[in-house]
């Protein structure tokens, strides 16, 4: 065998290293090269509450100084400059154990100023230590009105808010204060929820559809995207909760999401679907929303 595992590996790095001929990356010198300093907070379990870069910037030499807010910035400009559709920020309203006001409202104001109009804020903290995605959306705790202060501190912002809203009179109570609302994961869940959301919140003429009538228009859309060489389980997957709450939805469910039916038309799966939902109806199966 020419490679085990275990077989020992020749060093042929060491000469070099051990009489002083070895090169760093720090040795190597450019024509014109900058070099990039990383400052570390010298305390201890500080919070850092601002950052004053006024010293920074008035010495000689220094091409540029990045806070995180300048950072975001800096990214949004260069979006900015590359497309011709706004470019919209989603960020939370904090870090960590850090609940001051003051952080995300310099933050806003920093990246307000390189254009973007329009904020999508998640009322929570985004805790980076110790907490996995999921357990981020649930266990920092809400704080709307901070939401509401950006708005009321940057009026002429786009400000929507995100995290925890679910229903419709929830909904309308946010947009007193605010200029749009994100729905995360109800939308995903139950879908069905926005149905009367046109007519509610964007003033459309009613329009009586059902559950069936969607089911119909998603069954048209993986056709099409079935015949463009696009997998309809891509489509498929983002519907999964469109009878939740209904009897037989589990069932309904569960034969859109069988991997044997992969390669069958989506109207057929969508018939061997409904005949699933209409059967665990009549068998009074129980109605919940998982
Ligand atoms: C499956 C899943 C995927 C998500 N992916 C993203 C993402 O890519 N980018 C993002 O900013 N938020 C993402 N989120 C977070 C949501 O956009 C939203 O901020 C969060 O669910 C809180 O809102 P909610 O309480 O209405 O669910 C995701 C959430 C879920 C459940």
């Amino acid at each position: 065998m020419k490679f085990g595992i275990g077989q020992a590996v020749t060093r042929r790095e060491d000469d070099r290293l051990l009489t002083g001929a070895g090169k760093y990356a720090d040795d190597l010198r450019f024509t014109n090269e900058s070099h990039l300093v990383l400052l570390r907070s010298p305390h201890a379990h500080a919070r850092i509450l601002s950052i004053d870069t006024a010293a920074a910037q008035a010495a000689p030499d220094v091409l540029a100084i990045f806070t995180g807010a300048q950072l975001v910035a800096d990214g949004v400009k260069a979006m900015r400059d590359a497309v011709s559709i706004p470019v919209t920020v989603k960020h939370r309203i904090g870090v960590d154990q850090d609940e001051s006001y003051g952080f995300v409202r310099d933050f806003v104001g920093t990246v307000a100023q390189a254009g973007c109009e329009v904020f999508t804020v998640h009322a929570r903290n985004a805790w980076l230590k110790g907490l996995s995605p999921k357990e981020n959306r649930e266990i920092p705790p809400l704080r709307h009105e901070m939401v509401h202060r950006l708005k009321t501190d940057f009026p002429s912002l786009t400000i929507c808010i995100n995290g925890g809203v679910t229903t419709p009179a929830q909904i309308a109570l946010q947009l007193d204060h605010i200029d749009g609302v994100m729905v995360g994961r109800e939308a995903y869940h139950n879908p069905w929820i926005m149905a009367g959301w046109d007519e509610t919140f964007f003033g459309a003429a009613p329009v009586i559809r059902d559950r069936s009538d969607v089911e119909r228009h998603m069954i048209d859309y993986m056709s099409r995207c079935t015949a463009a060489g696009e997998p309809w389980s891509r489509v498929s997957r983002h519907m999964l909760g469109l009878w939740n709450g209904t009897a037989g939805a589990r069932r309904w469910r569960q034969v859109w999401s069988d991997h044997r039916l992969k390669n069958a038309p989506p109207h057929e799966v969508a018939r061997l679907a409904t005949e699933a939902r209409l059967h665990g109806a009549m068998a009074k199966e129980p109605v919940g929303l998982d």
